[in-house]
This record gives C-alpha cells, structure tokens and sequence, in this order.
C-alpha cells in the first residue's frame, strides 16, 4: 500500500507502535510531555546527523519514522537504549525519542517518511 491512515487515538501516550509501510516497518511514537521537553532541549551541536527535533516532528506529540536502522538495516527496539528512544540490538546503536542516532556505528538518524495530519486524530504517512 503507498499510503496508510493511522488513527491517533490508537496509540497511548507513552508507547512506540509498529505498522507497516511499503513494506518496511514504521514507528509512530506517541511521546509524553517529558520527553518532547527532553528532546527539543538536546543541544544540536553535539549531535553525529544534526537536526532539531522541530525539524523532525509536524506535531511535538507524535514521531514518525521508519524503523530500519542506517547503519545496515535491523528493526531497532522502542524504548530501549541509554537514549530512552529506540536500539538496535545487531551492532549496537541507541536512537532518542526524535530517532536521532546517539551512540554506536549508525551513521544517520531514523527516517522521517512523508505524512500529514488530514483532521484532528488522523495520521497519513505515504
Ligand atoms: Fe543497527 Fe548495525 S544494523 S547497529
């Protein structure tokens, strides 16, 4: 499918939920108030991919992105790492809650796909 529909209430506040698209696994990340606040803090300077974390989310609430590692392609894990974001197990790289890589041999930070917000509640990636 090229596009899929999300409806937000779906996803619990606090919890990183898995779909697909176009054969890929996506990550929709419904991030608490902490975390946001904890993310557009980090300083961007320190970072390996430097992006604020408003250059990578539409509405601070939710993160979109693609769940393939870029350092060679493993399906990382929600809220695991020393980040408190996503790690990926297969060589070790830890991700924020913004998909920015941290630490470890990624070279990039998670993929933002295209998306957009229709109408209130409703997310459409593709
Ligand atoms: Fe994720 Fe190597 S594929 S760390």
């Amino acid at each position: 499918l090229a596009k899929i529909e999300i409806k937000l209430a779906d996803i619990p506040e606090g919890k990183s939920v898995t779909f697909k698209w176009r054969g890929k696994p996506l990550f929709i990340r419904h991030r608490s108030a902490a975390e946001i606040q904890a993310e557009q803090s980090v300083a961007v300077s320190s970072l390996r991919d430097p992006q604020h974390d408003n250059d990578r989310v539409q509405n601070p609430s939710f993160l979109v992105v693609i769940g393939v590692c870029t350092h060679l392609g493993c399906v990382p894990i929600a809220n695991s790492g020393d980040f408190g974001g996503y790690y990926c197990p297969c060589h070790g790289s830890h991700y924020d809650a913004s998909g920015r890589i941290r630490k470890g041999p990624a070279p990039l930070n998670l993929e933002v796909p295209p998306y957009s917000f229709p109408e209130e509640g409703l997310l459409i990636v593709g």
